[in-house]
């Protein structure tokens, strides 16, 4: 697990301030208080990081490439938000990033910790299925939140957090996202991301949420075969190039931040138009597992709570506040 460094961050700011140039040791050797050894063990360490530095015996250091890795060296220089991620975890590899983020919150973490991982081996989803999490080509994030939100506002987090995505990709990429309630966000039928929310509580209220998303950013279709539930797919393949995945976290976290804050004040219920106008089931016909009845019916709409309306067959409409969408029609 790594914190972020602070000399690793001032280092890499004075080499990124002279992009294309060597900075000398004995420069950042004064600059920053360390000696010229100091100041090569940082940049060994970088370095092995991936950074590609190259040292010239009399000029110094010059920063050739960055590598696209989610280190806090990378992403909080980039980070525009007021308490999202000013504490940051990031593992080269874990078992799950929830999982972390579950212990670190019982363990004290602060509000709006951030538990980012290169590569998960037991990423999970929802109903104890697996979530592939190959490394350094997709985004598995958990955010902790420590709010008291009243018990039935806790699974709206999966929402908030869906929709912060959707207006990401909207806002940096031009991509029009959906979602499928109530957690996954598709590019046309192929699913890109997943949201699961886990909580602890007392009786009432939330004592924490981590809320985990996994993004599939540059997967190349190889990297996309298996035993999927719903064909995915991922932003690289969307857009016909690789992105950098920092870029898209940085702007994920800083719409999430604004989102939830307006979530807190207000509720679900300011953000039910702009739900249904990006949902992908709305009008259509779908088949609903919930425990292990299946419901089926076309979705007519959701309630100010983030629930679901189903109407069936018979005309009597339902309401779902859980469930699985295993199939979707445009019409029956
Ligand atoms: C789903 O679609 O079923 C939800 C998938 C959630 C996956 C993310 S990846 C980051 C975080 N850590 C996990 O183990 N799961 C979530």
């Amino acid at each position: 697990m790594a914190k972020v460094h602070q000399m690793h961050l001032r280092i890499l700011e004075e080499l990124k301030a002279n992009a294309g140039k060597y900075v000398s040791g004995n420069q950042l050797a004064a600059q920053l208080g360390l000696s010229r050894t100091g100041i090569w063990k940082h940049i060994r360490k970088l370095k092995s990081m991936g950074y590609l530095i190259v040292v010239h015996p009399k000029q110094g250091y010059q920063l050739c490439e960055t590598p696209d890795l989610l280190v806090p060296e990378e992403v909080l220089p980039c980070l525009d938000t007021v308490w999202l991620g000013r504490s940051y975890y990031h593992f080269v590899q874990t078992d799950s990033t929830n999982e972390r983020a579950l212990h670190l919150a019982a363990g004290g973490a602060e509000h709006g910790t951030v538990v980012v991982a290169e590569e998960q081996l037991r990423g999970r989803g929802r109903q104890q299925r697996s979530w592939h999490s190959p490394p350094n080509c997709g985004i598995y994030v958990t955010l902790i939140v420590k709010n008291r939100l009243p018990l039935r506002m806790a699974p709206q987090c999966t929402m908030i957090a869906s929709l912060a995505l959707v207006r990401t990709l909207k806002k940096q990429y031009g991509l029009e996202a959906t979602i499928k309630w109530p957690n996954d966000v598709l590019l046309g039928d192929r699913k890109i991301a997943g949201i699961l929310a886990e909580m602890h509580s007392d009786e009432d209220y939330t004592r924490f949420v981590v809320i985990g998303i996994g993004i599939n950013v540059n997967h190349r279709e190889s990297d996309l075969e298996g035993p999927f539930r719903y064909p995915a797919g991922s932003l690289a393949i969307a857009l016909r190039r690789s992105l950098s995945r920092k870029e898209v976290l940085c702007a994920f976290l800083g719409e999430f931040e604004s989102l939830y804050e307006e979530f807190c004040a207000k509720g679900f219920a300011g953000f039910l138009s702009e739900f249904e106008s990006v949902s992908a089931i709305l009008g259509k016909w779908i088949k609903v597992l919930r425990d292990h009845e299946e419901i089926s019916g076309t979705a007519s709409g959701f309630t100010e709570e983030g629930a679901l309306r189903i109407r069936k067959a018979e005309g009597e409409t339902e309401i779902l506040w859980a469930g699985d969408i295993t199939r979707i029609e445009e019409y029956r």
